[in-house]
């Protein structure tokens, strides 16, 4: 996990568009397909919060909650649908509570047509509702058994109740993809004669292909005079392709999710989305792009729903490099292997060691860690790296740089820097975690208390501050080995000392989370000082 602290681009505003599209390398082609119709700005409506909780085995806390709509209000959304306020009191209560933060988005709430659900976001003191009932035939005869008429006039009340309550109304017809295309209309045509403010298109299966999706919005667009907004569900895969194609025909907001969550296979993602419309049409949103990669890290920490390694944008193989080929050729001009920078969307370029490595590889990496090596060294660590790789072992950073110590006749884990002497840590329910340390630094005993978010935080905190000089924690990745309550668990970390640029890194194994940490990050401080004292 990146350290968003020490992200130089988190929480600035990013930049310009001129230099963004310097750093994206799309084909030519793209050009050659753009319509008049594509909306120089589209909005981003992130419903994260309602159908990303809606994702199978989620439940956000009201803090969570609270904490994720923060971080969308940083990031730029223009509209965060926080909630469907009928579910449960204490949806109303995260729901109040983020309204009355008045962060910089709007904030909306589902409601079905009726009053009691508008009722209920008023009292969440929104001004912002998202109501909508479904009018395929297929629900209405299976699910709601009312008529087209009746679902009509049901819309129609619900959305002048809701404006002769002051507040902005989106509606969308449910299940709008299969519904009959005059009927469609008609309700787009109703709803706005109703005093509607945005229309929005549910495509709730996921059952469109880009194509279709183009010749849907073309004809919805003859009728619609409010914003058109696209709402697509991931069935077949195709929900970013599908939101992409309403917008190349005029759709001006887009309904995401971070990290594609959502109902089953999930919504368009708000990272892919925001891409897409950035590198194929040039269409601007108010999302801060460097702010990208830590939204979808916090997201999946909160929510518990990890990031796939191959998801595109914020995977942790969205920028890794293994083949000696592609990292030559990245080193050389990232465009040859990169579809744009990862610092544009908050990530880092990661150089993989492994079977398919090559010297510029291994050159490179071990550079990162401040170790320069001959060519003849270079080529025994390449050796023994393949000879790794090959019988099944990933070879992580912290084996590279015990091989390239070893190669270089350094001792692998000096420990003669700093020793831990004591450490205690307090944790435990409505208390701020405390940690305590005495360390010994070149011989001399310094001690150390500090707080941190949990007691793996506060251990660090307790040992960056014994340490006295500036050391930032630039990554830390904890995984389980084995299963069970007992499990064992590795740690890696990674520190940077003061503004050098070179890294140090620590790994360690044991059972216990906290002990383990401050293990890892005792030798990566003891790699740090070894190598400045060299
Ligand atoms: O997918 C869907 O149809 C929805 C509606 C509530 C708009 O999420
Ligand atoms: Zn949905």
């Amino acid at each position: 996990m990146t350290d968003p602290r020490n992200s130089d681009s988190a929480g600035s505003k990013g930049p310009d568009q001129a230099t963004v599209q310097e750093h994206i390398f799309t084909s030519q082609y793209n050009r050659l397909a753009l319509l008049d119709t594509v909306p120089e700005h589209v909005m981003i409506l992130d419903t994260t919060l309602r159908d990303g909780e809606q994702t199978p085995g989620v439940a956000l806390s009201i803090d969570d909650k609270i904490k994720i709509a923060t971080a969308l209000a940083e990031l730029g959304v223009d509209v965060i649908e926080a909630g469907f306020p009928m579910t449960s009191a204490g949806e109303r209560e995260s729901m109040r509570k983020i309204a009355d933060l008045k962060l910089g988005s709007r904030i909306c709430g589902l409601a079905r047509c009726n009053k009691a659900d508008i009722d209920a976001a008023l009292d969440c003191k929104l001004d912002y509702v998202h109501t909508f009932i479904a009018t395929s035939d297929l629900h209405l005869t299976h699910k709601l058994r009312m008529t087209r008429e009746q679902v009509k006039a049901k819309a129609i009340e619900a959305i002048e109740y809701a404006k002769s309550h002051g507040l902005t109304v989106e509606f969308s017809c449910e299940d709008g993809t299969r519904t009959d295309l005059a009927f469609l209309k008609e309700m787009h045509q109703a709803v706005q004669q109703a005093g509607v403010d945005k229309i929005n298109l549910p495509d709730t299966v996921g059952t469109m292909s880009p194509p279709a999706m183009e010749e849907l919005v073309k004809q919805l667009m003859t009728v619609t005079k409010v914003p058109l907004s696209i709402h697509c569900h991931n069935d077949f895969g195709l929900a970013v392709a599908n939101s992409l194609a309403a917008v190349r025909q005029g759709a001006k907001q887009v309904h995401v999710c971070v990290n594609g969550m959502g109902e089953r296979c999930g919504n368009a993602s708000l990272e892919e989305i925001v891409m897409g419309l950035t590198a194929f049409y040039g269409t601007k949103t108010n999302v801060v792009m460097n702010r990208i990669g830590y939204t979808s890290k916090m997201v999946s920490r909160l929510t518990g729903i990890p990031i796939p390694d191959n998801k595109p944008i914020v995977g942790n193989h969205a920028f890794a490099h293994e083949s000696g080929i592609h990292v030559h050729g990245v080193l050389k001009n990232p465009a040859t292997y990169e579809a744009f920078s990862p610092e544009l969307v908050g990530m880092r370029r990661n150089i993989v060691v492994g079977k398919h490595s090559g010297a510029h590889s291994i050159r490179e990496k071990l550079s990162q860690y401040g170790m320069e090596l001959t060519e003849p060294q270079l080529t025994d660590v390449l050796e023994k790296v393949k000879r790794l790789a090959e019988s099944g072992k990933e070879v992580d950073d912290a084996e590279l740089v015990a091989l390239a110590s070893h190669v270089l006749g350094q001792s692998v884990r000096s420990r003669h820097k700093i020793t831990l002497k004591e450490f205690t840590v307090f944790t435990g329910l409505n208390i701020t975690p405390t940690s305590t340390v005495v360390i010994e630094l070149d011989g001399e005993t310094r001690r150390s208390s500090n707080i941190g978010i949990g007691p793996v935080d506060a251990a660090l905190n307790a040992i960056k501050a014994a340490v006295s000089d500036k050391i930032s924690l630039v990554e830390y990745r904890l995984s389980a080995i084995t299963g069970g309550s007992d499990a064992l668990c590795e740690v890696s970390v990674k520190l940077q000392l003061n503004d050098e640029k070179a890294l140090s890194i620590g790994k360690s194994i044991g059972t216990d989370i906290v002990l383990t940490s401050v293990d890892a990050t005792i030798e990566a401080i003891d790699r740090l000082y070894s190598r400045k004292n060299a």
